[in-house]
């Protein structure tokens, strides 16, 4: 089974998708944590050119594992957890999210986790371009400030030195690249269902989902 919620940066869906995973006892897959772990692997080979890039990837022993409420990533034996969230790395993780051959890879490699397990992923494209038949589809959205307030308090330890206002900018131009680009933009799924978590609490919309996924599910 997988259910999956789509939806901009900050606007709630990672945190949310962690919550219900726990309630409902499946698994949580953070698709952008794997887009973050390429740029951060792409970072630390110094940038190559595309080509190259992928050419060396298929050498590295990418892992993931849930637990604890923490989506950890392993490379090549290296817990990358945390510095997959840094600001460098959101600076360049758009671009590398253009690229099809990033997206071929993380598809393929969600693809096999969901075989074997049930899960509840979050994205940007998973209802339109990689679970097209998922057994339900959510989009999370919320207003920018919003969105902002919310990810610049989650970064104050990994990041202190970052401003509200550079954070903002990184959304926004997050944004802008992800519903642009060609290759699977960030889109809401015709069949998905449009939560606005602006003004709500956390509590408020786990509940709303998590209604609607028993009623829908039978779960
Ligand atoms: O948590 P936040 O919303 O900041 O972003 P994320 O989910 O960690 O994803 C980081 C970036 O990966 C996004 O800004 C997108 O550029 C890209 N991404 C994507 O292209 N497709 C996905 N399914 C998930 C993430």
């Amino acid at each position: 089974m997988i259910i999956v919620i789509d939806g901009p940066a900050g606007s709630g869906k990672s945190s949310t998708a962690r919550e219900i995973a726990d309630r409902l006892n499946i698994q949580f897959l953070d698709s952008g944590a794997l887009y973050r772990a390429l740029t951060f692997l792409w970072i630390r080979n110094n940038k190559p050119d595309k080509a190259t890039f992928f050419e060396i990837l298929p050498e590295t022993d990418l892992k993931t594992e849930y637990r604890n409420q923490t989506f950890f990533v392993n490379a090549n034996g290296d817990d990358i957890t945390s510095d997959i969230r840094s600001h460098n790395v959101a600076n360049y993780v758009s671009k590398v999210a253009s690229w099809p051959e990033a997206r071929a890879f993380v598809n393929q490699y969600m693809r096999n986790l969901v075989q074997k397990n049930a899960y509840v992923a979050d994205g940007r494209d998973l209802g339109t371009a990689v679970f097209p038949d998922a057994n339900l589809k959510f989009y999370m959205d919320a207003s920018i400030e919003e969105r902002a307030r919310r990810r610049f308090a989650e970064m104050k330890n990994s990041d202190p030195n970052v401003t509200l206002e550079e954070v903002k900018d990184n959304l926004r131009s997050r944004d802008q690249a992800d519903q642009n680009r060609k290759a699977d933009p960030l889109k809401k799924a015709n069949d998905a269902i449009v939560i606005d978590t602006t003004g709500k609490t956390f509590e408020e919309q786990v509940q709303e989902i998590i209604l609607i996924i028993k009623e829908k599910l039978k779960l």
